[in-house]
């Protein structure tokens, strides 16, 4: 899929009370500013038009804008999330994607929940995880809109990771970057696997976009593993939202 645009939304100085389950602290904002700079230019890089979202200090998860929403070619899914902090962030999100969607925008109903960070791509099939955030009902209504495009949407259930995508990326050539909590999933049977060490699971939040993949800096095992394999690599360091359990998928909406 080539990707022609990204949506991204600047951090307020309310992003240091985002949800968190780190022990990391707080984020510095000032370098959380710096590090969503360089974010974009990376994703600019990536060969795409990047919309810049004003920041608000109403949501401090605000800027993780790919859990109220689900871009696709042909249509646009707005979410209910799960997380009650984070309701009412889809309403400006909605609005934004009317202008690339039109008609072809659908809505996640109570009492389906559904994040963005939930929902993994790989090419017409959707991997949907039902988490803390996403149950079933939410799911099940995401893969009843997508199939009237003619997409596929398989459940996948686990525990103790936050969303599907903190545990598993697609890089494109059918290959998947996975955690150990994910690995052995009978859904991912047929695709090949990276596998990511323990102390380096973080970096499965990463993304492919178009020609390259997008990794956390400071992961220096999963770079030499995807550059063994042949893809191109750029790194950003993203160790402010790390803090509130965000990462690099987190921050922008792609298509
Ligand atoms: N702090 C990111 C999230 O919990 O959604």
């Amino acid at each position: 899929m080539k990707f022609k645009n990204a949506i991204v939304k600047k951090p307020s100085k309310k992003m240091v009370e985002g949800i968190s389950t780190t022990n990391l602290g707080k984020p510095n904002y000032k370098k959380a500013l710096k590090q969503h700079k360089n974010y974009i230019k990376a994703l600019r890089e990536c060969g795409v038009e990047v919309e810049i979202l004003e920041e608000d200090e109403i949501y401090p998860d605000s800027m993780f804008v790919e859990d109220p929403a689900i871009v696709t070619e042909k249509c646009a899914i707005i979410t209910n999330l799960g997380a009650e902090s984070r309701k009412g962030e889809e309403k400006e999100i909605k609005s934004v994607l009317k202008k690339y969607y039109s008609k072809n925008i659908h809505e996640i109903k109570y009492p389906g929940t559904l994040e963005g960070g939930d929902v993994m791509q790989v090419e017409d099939h959707f991997y949907i995880g039902v988490s803390d955030r996403t149950n079933k009902d939410g799911a099940k209504q995401f893969i009843n809109y997508v199939e009237k495009y003619n997409y596929k949407g398989t459940i996948v259930e686990f525990e103790d990771i936050l969303h599907l995508k903190t545990g598993v990326a697609y890089i494109g050539d059918n290959t998947l970057i996975v955690t150990d909590t994910l690995i052995d999933k009978e859904e991912f049977e047929d695709f090949n696997k990276i596998k990511i060490n323990e102390s380096e699971k973080y970096a499965a939040n990463c993304i492919r976009i178009n020609d390259y993949v997008i990794l956390p800096k400071g992961y220096p095992d999963t770079k030499k593993d995807l550059l063994k394999e042949g893809f191109d690599i750029k790194t950003v360091d993203v160790s402010e939202y790390k803090k509130i359990d965000g990462g690099l998928s987190c921050l922008s909406l792609r298509f």
